[in-house]
């Protein structure tokens, strides 16, 4: 019988990237959601695990509910977890975890917890949390993701990432520009510390995301104890070279126009991945400009996104 994987936020962009990568490895994943950046879809499945299954041909479970819900998941976990002993644990943390980098490119050993914004702290928390759980119980294993910048989408172009509202980050923004949604983007400062100016992030293909987490499951089979690894390429670009990747992908010009630094962001942020590669056997392997063509195929398949009206 296929191995049950529970996902929370399974709908979201890098869930439901996750659970079509966990399908095609053969694990049968479970999904909880509480719709809150994931569109509904016709029936009681969502719109983008829906095209998941019609995507793989196989099937998912689904369950709407919010991880806030605390007899819901009390009742979720005495039911999968606790019934059936589970102590596995794959979760996700971000790069704002380091906070304004000491050195670049980060790795593992790097400082955590002077964290840029309220979002990075939770994350940093959690990461502190589990890791005295698997101090104290020696049961446990927990493997802790660090990602970097997740963009790009499914080669088919039937999912990818759909934020509610106007785009905070910048990609999902930029193919708004190019497909003409939105009038122009606002650079945040071009007078960093960077080659042009603006902010340097370590964009990774959200495919490649999702396979680091069956490589972090086939991990936990080791008994691996609380480990942590960075998922990123390695390899930073500027906000300006996006829009130009993005610019050459579309085809399409993208206006912008330069406006004062937004409040938490560094200057750069990057990754070592090296530990990935030499303890998960796991290393990106989707260039920049696959990234830009994956998002654009997405946005031009689905001009507003999951949701049907324009
Ligand atoms: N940017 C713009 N204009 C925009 C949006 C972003 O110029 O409209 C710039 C930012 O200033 C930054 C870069 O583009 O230099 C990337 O910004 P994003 O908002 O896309 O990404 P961040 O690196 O700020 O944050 C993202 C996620 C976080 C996650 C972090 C991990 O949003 O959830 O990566 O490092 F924690």
């Amino acid at each position: 019988m296929a191995e049950k994987v529970l996902v929370t936020g399974g709908a979201g962009y890098i869930g439901s990237h996750t659970v079509l990568e966990l399908l095609e490895a053969g694990y049968s994943p479970v999904v909880i959601d509480n719709f809150h950046n994931a569109i509904r879809g016709g029936g009681s499945m969502p719109e983008s695990l829906r095209r998941v299954q019609e995507l793989t041909g196989r099937s998912v479970e689904f369950e709407e509910m919010d991880i806030l819900d605390q007899a819901a998941l009390q009742c979720l976990f005495k039911k999968i977890m606790k019934a059936h002993g589970v102590k596995n644990l794959v979760f996700s943390s971000s790069a704002t975890v380091y906070g304004n980098p000491q050195y670049l490119p980060l790795d593992e050993a790097h400082p955590t917890g002077g964290c840029t914004n309220p979002y990075g702290k939770s994350k940093f928390f959690i990461e502190e949390m589990i890791r005295d759980l698997c101090q104290a119980d020696k049961a446990w294993n927990a493997v802790l993701l660090r990602y970097f910048n997740p963009i790009g989408a499914h080669a088919s172009g039937c999912i990818g990432e759909d934020p509610q509202g106007i785009p905070n980050n910048l990609m999902p923004y930029v193919s708004q520009v190019a497909i003409g949604r939105r009038e122009a983007l606002n650079v945040f400062g071009n007078d960093y510390d960077t080659e042009d100016g603006t902010g340097v992030r370590d964009y990774i293909h959200v495919v490649d995301l999702a396979k680091g987490h069956i490589a972090a499951l086939r991990k936990l089979k080791e008994q691996c104890g609380c480990r942590i690894y960075n998922l990123g390429t390695g390899t930073g670009y500027s906000v300006l070279q996006m829009v130009r990747a993005m610019e050459k992908a579309s085809g399409k010009k993208i206006p912008y126009k330069v406006v004062a630094r937004r409040e938490g962001d560094v200057a750069a942020c990057y990754a070592n991945p090296s530990l990935a590669l030499k303890e998960l056997g796991w290393t990106a392997a989707l260039g920049l400009d696959r990234m830009c063509e994956d998002l654009w195929r997405w946005q031009k398949q689905n001009p507003s996104g999951f949701s049907t009206q324009a």
